[in-house]
């Protein structure tokens, strides 16, 4: 048996920041946003939702598309480095929210590569056969940490949530191989200080990295897996900068009719980047069941890596 995805779901808040809003408070300019970046909007959260309601909304999304319902979930797992309170984690509330009656709870944060991270560890869950169906969701509302004042990082985060039903079943793939690494040396290029609460980084720096090690850990996770990049159905990094995700799919030699952006609308989202891009790759045509889908990211930590999978070989979680 092995683990794979049978559902996806994502949240997007409705308010909607252009680079022309930024302009009106920031010494910026939407040229400089669009050609360093790649964004030109992106949502946030405000007042009238919380994030456990957005990361709700997004696991009930992946439930109904995987063809379940709340009472056979037995884990849910949500990657958030902005929940709601500091204590307890979002996931306890998120699990109440959506239904799940005393399902196990928890909260993973390895920024931007949460995501990859609860992946694979939800993998080793269902094909251990210690769950049975794990709901893995990225929340994040970074316009909490950002410091909104700083030209430098506010025009790159934004808010929202996407999720994913994962279980096992006799896949030919599934998710296949991760590769998961970390380097707490560069821990002062890109932090959140307990007492500032502000999210700060040497953007230059990171960027370098970014690349480097993105395409590094893809092409391990590539080669272990048995995939060539020809095979490569799609691309889809963590959507932090157009210019990253474009530099590591050169490096890797991934053509650019099968690199996923998004982050033109949806921005730096961290942990809920990966799953709200599947979601839109698929909704776009850009997903079919059994497309294999490299994927990558790179954040604070250093946290990064990079997993293979095959898309949703099977429409539906076995009984
Ligand atoms: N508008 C206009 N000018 C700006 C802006 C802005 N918004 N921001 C910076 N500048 C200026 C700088 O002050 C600098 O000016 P100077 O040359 O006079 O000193 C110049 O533009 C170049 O600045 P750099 O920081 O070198 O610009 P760069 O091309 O590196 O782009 C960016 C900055 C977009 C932040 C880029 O470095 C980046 O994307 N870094 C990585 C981000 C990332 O991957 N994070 C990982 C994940 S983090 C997470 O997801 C939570």
């Amino acid at each position: 048996m092995k683990a794979g995805v049978f559902g996806i779901g994502a949240a997007l808040p409705e308010q909607i920041v252009t680079n022309a809003d930024l302009v009106a408070n920031l010494d910026t300019s939407d040229e400089w946003i669009v050609r360093r970046t790649g964004i030109r909007e992106r949502r946030l959260l405000n007042g009238s939702r919380t994030l456990a309601d957005l990361a709700a909304e997004a696991c009930i999304a992946a439930l109904a598309d995987a063809g379940r319902d709340a009472s056979d979930v037995d884990r849910v797992m949500v990657c958030s480095l902005t929940p709601d309170r500091m204590m307890p984690g979002l996931a306890p509330s998120v699990a109440e929210k959506i239904g799940c009656d005393l399902a196990g709870a928890v909260d993973l944060n390895a920024a931007c590569a949460g995501f990859l991270y609860a992946l694979d560890q939800a993998a080793a869950l269902v094909e251990s056969g210690r769950a049975k169906l794990v709901v893995v969701c990225g929340a994040e509302a970074l316009s909490r940490i950002t410091d909104h004042s700083d030209r430098g990082t506010a025009i790159l985060f934004a808010d929202g949530a996407g999720a994913v039903v994962v279980a096992a079943a006799d896949l030919e793939r599934g998710l296949s191989t991760f590769e998961l690494r970390s380097d707490g040396r560069h821990s002062d290029l890109l932090y959140v200080d307990v007492d500032e609460r502000l999210l700060r980084m040497e953007g230059r720096e990171v960027y370098r990295h970014a690349v480097a090690r993105m395409v590094e850990a893809t092409e391990v996770a590539l080669e272990r897996a048995g995939v060539t990049v020809a095979e490569v159905d799609l691309f889809v990094a963590h959507q932090a900068n157009a210019r990253i995700i474009e530099a590591a799919a050169g490096r890797l030699g991934v053509p650019e009719e099968k690199v996923y952006l998004n982050v033109d609308t949806i921005a730096n989202t961290s942990s809920a980047s990966i799953p709200i891009a599947l979601w839109q790759a698929e909704r776009e045509g850009r997903l079919k069941p059994g497309d294999i889908v490299a994927m990558a990211t790179f954040g604070a930590g250093f946290a990064w890596g990079a997993g293979v999978m095959a898309w949703k070989e099977r429409v539906r979680v076995p009984a």
